[in-house]
């Protein structure tokens, strides 16, 4: 019997936009389990996904935070301690760029104690033929507050992933980063079992020949 370390980077996740933007969706794409019909988040939930980056095991972990106006202020208590911020807009509907503008970027940058890293993902993208918001112009917002900038689509499926992924490659790049310290867990192994096992699969094949 022996045991292996396993190291667990913990990284809060928060995404924060107007209510009806597809903060729930995106979410639920990424952690398989998206629903078409979303109803509105009431407060903030949470849920958790892990990825391996560059050999780190890092553990998302996830909140919801609800867009209307009244949670707004009681939400921002989930801004702290948070790593990455994912601001979404809904690219038909051009006050919900504005939005983040005016409000969601000064609102976690007031509550959040780390030098958070910012994503913008303009969301629907399917609905392009709609699209209301020009992107130059968010491009030029994200690159004057240091934020990636990507469109994605929920519904279909589209740079979801791939965003989380890349916000946690900038994380795992930070200054910030080297600073966190991992969970540590130990795991008993058998490796002499394993061995037996993989013998007797061995021999049952040989049964069938
Ligand atoms: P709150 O919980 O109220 O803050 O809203 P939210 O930002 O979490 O939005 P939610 O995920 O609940 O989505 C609102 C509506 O937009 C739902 O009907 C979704 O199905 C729809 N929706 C979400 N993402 C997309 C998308 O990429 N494309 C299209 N066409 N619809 C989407």
């Amino acid at each position: 019997m022996s045991e292996e370390k396993e190291e667990n980077f913990h990284c809060k996740i928060i995404l924060v936009g107007d209510s009806g933007v597809g903060k729930t969706s995106i979410i639920g794409r990424y952690t398989k389990n998206y629903n078409e019909n979303e109803k509105s988040t009431i407060g903030a939930s949470y849920s958790s996904k892990n990825e391996k980056i560059d050999d780190y095991t890092i553990s998302f972990d996830i909140w919801d935070t609800a867009g209307q106006e009244r949670y707004k202020s009681v939400n921002q208590i989930f801004y702290k301690e948070a790593y990455i911020c994912i601001m979404v807009y809904d690219i038909t509907k051009k006050n919900t760029f504005q939005s983040i503008k005016d409000y969601w970027h000064k609102a976690v940058k007031e509550n959040s104690s780390n030098e958070i890293i910012f994503g913008v993902a303009g969301n629907k993208i399917d609905l392009y033929e709609e699209e209301e918001v020009d992107q130059n112009g968010v491009q030029e917002y994200c690159d004057s507050i240091g934020a990636i900038f990507r469109t994605t689509s929920a519904k279909a499926n589209t740079y979801i992933d791939d965003f989380f992924f890349e916000l946690g490659k900038k994380f795992v790049n930070s200054d910030l980063f080297k600073r966190i310290e991992p969970e540590v867990k130990y795991k008993k192994t058998n490796k002499n079992k394993n061995k037996k096992l993989e013998k007797g699969h061995k021999n049952n094949k040989k049964k069938f020949c």
